[in-house]
């Protein structure tokens, strides 16, 4: 399942301070967006816009061609879900895996009894690569990779239509981060999820993204198919931050 994202006009202001100013986007769906930008470019207020964790000043949005209205249905909470840079914030250390996928599932109705339930946490561990074996043990029993593919399995339980995810291998090992940027892939692909992926490392972006998306100062300035931003960005910004990049293999592999 998968649903087109829409944005007009969109403007968030924390205070005085405008984070977000009159931002317009599509991401089709099926698609990755990557969103890059630097530090205080307002990617994170975007993100947040979207998945209902704050609520724009000014603008509409949609998803699915349905508004994002101020206050979700339960249904609009459970069709768009978000992954965070630290996976340690968003698991509850108290938790076994179990209950962690169960508890979501269950949540949303997605499962009926224990013996569906337990089916079902398998194959997202399977989904994500983690051994069946995974499911009693707790958070702080795996590495910092393994932690966010729990994140990701608890996403993807509830059968998302859109996924944002903000830096969410940027507290990982290089090592690390390649083989969960391979699960993203994975993801879109196979699953045929709309994504919205945060990251200020262009080869990240590169590695994931179908269409650039480049934000200044709460400003979408630049927003081009993959192909086109790293042959040519159009702006001075974009090639600014293509400039920027180290000419030295990454963990997705850009190597200029
Ligand atoms: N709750 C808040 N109250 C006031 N200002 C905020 C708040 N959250 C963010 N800001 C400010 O809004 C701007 C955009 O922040 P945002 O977190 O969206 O940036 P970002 O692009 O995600 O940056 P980073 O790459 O560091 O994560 C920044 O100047 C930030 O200081
Ligand atoms: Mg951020």
């Amino acid at each position: 399942m998968s649903a087109e994202l829409q944005m007009e006009q969109v403007k968030v202001r924390y205070g005085g301070f405008t984070a977000l100013n009159h931002v317009t986007l599509h991401v089709p769906a099926r698609t990755t967006l990557g969103l890059v930008g630097e530090s205080g470019s307002g990617k994170s207020t975007l993100a947040r816009a979207v998945a209902g964790l704050l609520v724009p000043d000014e603008g509409r949005m949609s998803l699915g061609g349905r508004p994002l209205e101020k206050r979700r249905s339960r249904e609009q909470r459970k069709q768009i879900q978000m992954i965070f840079q630290n996976p340690d914030a968003s698991l509850n250390p108290r938790h076994s895996v179990r209950r962690i996928l169960s508890e979501a599932l269950r949540f949303h109705n997605m499962t009926r009894g224990r013996v569906q339930t337990e089916q079902r946490c398998l194959e997202l561990l399977e989904r994500v690569r983690l051994s069946a074996d995974s499911l009693d043990k707790y958070p702080h029993e795996f590495s910092g990779g393994q932690r966010q593919r729990i994140a990701i399995a608890r996403a993807l339980s509830v059968e998302p239509e859109l996924l944002i995810a903000d830096e969410p291998t940027s507290a990982l090992d290089v090592s690390v981060q390649r083989s969960v940027l391979e699960l993203f892939r994975e993801i879109r692909e196979e699953l045929n999820l709309t994504v919205l992926f945060i990251s200020h490392d262009l080869g990240v972006i590169h590695a994931v993204s179908d269409t650039v998306a480049v934000m200044r100062q709460g400003e979408l300035l630049e927003l081009a198919p993959k192909e086109a931003f790293f042959a040519q960005p159009q702006t001075n910004y974009g090639r600014e931050l293509l400039a920027a990049v180290p000419k030295m293999p990454t963990a997705s592999g850009l190597v200029r």
